[in-house]
């Protein structure tokens, strides 16, 4: 068996996600920024948080919300210059933390120097860093879409010619089959882990490679047929027919099989440096390579991508992840991120909701794998969905308005309610710290770059939760700490106990001689237990009521946690 110490830190760590633009303004200008964000370091340090994943905190024209780097060696001037980057780094690492940064390799921002190079002319020595092709007949090469609307092409009258995107027209692919531009971009991998950098989440990955002989799709596909089908690509509950769809509209540009070699080669960059990490986004297996030679971590998307939580899902998700990893591989599992809806108000059915939100934190830090948060939900934070299109900063809510009005002939009033609840600016809204105008993220007199979610007024915010003991960021500190003060949780073997009841879920984690029983009830309703083990300790409960002890069929409440220690 291996000593706690053989596993590494990135697989006994929680990791945390700060959105940087929303975090904590340290200037005062509306804006997070990383004078912000060392000011907040005690602060995650006491939620007891190992590792950052900080998103992209590069110079960008934020069209898509940072994910358009204009230069990748470089901090963003809103979120202060490379000395406070360093400054940051370091008291992270003081701290006894991790720091993970943002990798988006796929596409630049149309405003790189490289990019505004490349387009310059046909005989540019950096025009083959990205994909250009000449029309057919005035049309575009071929009749590809972007995930983000439209055509993937996109014509440019200085040549004359069309350049290929797979996001917004604004972020263009890089052309990774040109090895200037696969050193240009280790070249940026290495900058930063010279700095000390922990390692990179890999925004994208899937999207890296396109087929190279661009063949058509069938024609009279379209994006409005999509829409119509349903927008959740492998979403256990999503229409078959969907993913069918999806996958004819897109196969063609995303997970070709030449992005595994150059993983591979990422990964012998990064392991020239002593114990980094390298964590995916996608959740596509094949990332693994064989556990050992591609990406440490790749997200396991499934378990969130489902209307609700229930006991069913979780097993199925868990049946299928666990055996579908190679040997070494290690699993890593999230519930929310700056894409999605918060926790709080996926999962949520609006009656048990905070209830709800234990439970499932219970959950996340209690499976086998890496846990991954996302900056807000330990207080609750819920989506808020921007009435006033002026407002939007994700261009894909304006995409949503469009294609709901085309397709299901929705007012505008009312599509403006879809494009917010389908773009991302619901679950980007600034951190919520106390009970102040704007939530004391920024001054009361400035105007955040996205509105503060009003309920900061009613209790979601830290300042007001962390004096009371039941409140959500004091649930969040004790699970934390339960977790890191048990190895079973950390590294333990996971094996599901059938207790004959669907909406329970109940499994152990063992390690060494110690084993946790961990029992929930995924139900609105109460659920009795026979207890599959004797137990002679509770760890931690979600509810107040605490179950007894020596009751060995106790009734756990609707969405009720426990974790038990056997013996
Ligand atoms: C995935 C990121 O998480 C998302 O926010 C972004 O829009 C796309 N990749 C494009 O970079």
């Amino acid at each position: 068996m291996f000593d706690l110490s053989d596993y590494k830190w990135w697989q006994k760590a929680v990791f945390y996600q700060i959105y940087p633009r929303s975090f904590a303004d340290g200037n005062g200008d509306g804006v997070g920024d990383f004078a912000g964000m060392i000011a907040k370091l005690p602060y995650l340090q006491e939620l007891g948080v190992d590792a950052i994943w900080l998103s992209p905190h590069y110079p960008s024209p934020f069209v898509d919300c940072g994910y358009d780097v204009s230069d990748y060696q470089d901090v963003g001037r809103e979120y202060g210059t490379l000395d406070q980057f360093k400054q940051f780094l370091n008291q992270v690492h003081q701290r006894g933390m991790r720091l993970v940064l943002d990798m988006v390799l796929n596409h630049t921002s149309d405003q790189h120097p490289w990019f505004i190079e490349s387009r310059s002319s046909r005989d540019n020595p950096k025009r083959d860093w990205y994909m250009w092709r000449d029309g057919i007949d005035g049309n575009p090469p071929n009749n590809w879409f972007s995930a983000f609307g439209g055509p993937a092409w996109e014509f440019d009258a200085r040549t004359s010619s069309y350049y290929y995107h797979y996001f917004f027209k604004e972020q263009p692919d890089l052309n990774w089959r040109n090895p200037a531009v696969k050193e240009a971009m280790f070249n940026a991998v290495r900058f930063w882990l010279d700095l000390g950098v922990d390692g990179f989440r890999l925004d994208a990955v899937g999207t890296i490679f396109e087929n190279e002989d661009y063949p058509p799709i069938p024609e009279g596909m379209s994006q409005e047929e999509l829409y119509r089908l349903g927008f959740k690509k492998s979403n256990p509950d999503a229409d078959e027919g969907f993913v069918a769809y999806f996958m004819q509209m897109f196969g063609q540009q995303v997970d070709k099989p030449e992005v595994h070699q150059l993983m591979q080669e990422l990964r012998t960059v990064v392991d020239e440096y002593e114990d980094r990490v390298l964590i995916g986004e996608t959740d596509a297996i094949e990332f693994y390579g064989d556990g050992t030679n591609e990406l440490h971590l790749n997200f396991n998307f499934p378990l969130m991508q489902a209307d609700k939580l229930t006991a069913r899902h979780v097993k199925q998700n868990q049946a299928q992840r666990l055996s579908a990893l190679p040997e070494k591989a290690w699993p890593c599992n999230t519930l929310g991120n700056h894409d999605v809806s918060r926790v709080y108000t996926a999962f949520g059915d609006g009656i048990n909701n905070d209830a709800q939100a234990k439970l499932h934190l219970m959950l996340l830090l209690t499976l086998k794998g890496t846990p991954f948060l996302y900056n807000g939900e330990e207080i609750g934070m819920t989506d808020l969905l921007i009435r006033d299109q002026q407002l939007f900063r994700d261009p894909l809510s304006l995409l949503y308005v469009d294609l709901e009005r085309r397709v299901n002939g929705t007012d505008e009033g009312s599509a403006v309610v879809v494009g917010a609840k389908k773009g991302r600016d619901r679950n980007r809204t600034p951190m919520q710290w106390s009970n102040e105008p704007n939530g004391g993220f920024c001054p009361p007199e400035v105007t955040p770059w996205l509105p503060v979610n009003p309920n900061y007024a009613d209790g979601v915010n830290v300042n007001d939760q962390v004096s009371q003991p039941d409140s959500m960021i004091n649930f969040y500190r004790r699970m934390l700490l339960v977790r890191k003060q048990n190895p079973a949780l950390l590294v333990g073997d996971y094996q599901e106990i059938d207790i004959d009841n669907e909406e329970l879920l109940c499994f152990s984690r063992k390690y060494a001689n110690d084993e946790l029983l961990v029992v929930l009830n995924m139900s609105a309703e109460n659920r009795q237990v026979v207890l599959p083990r004797k137990v002679n300790q509770i760890l931690i409960n979600t509810l107040k009521n605490w179950v007894h002890i020596e009751d060995p069929a106790p009734t756990l409440l609707p969405y009720q946690g426990v974790v038990y220690r056997v013996g």
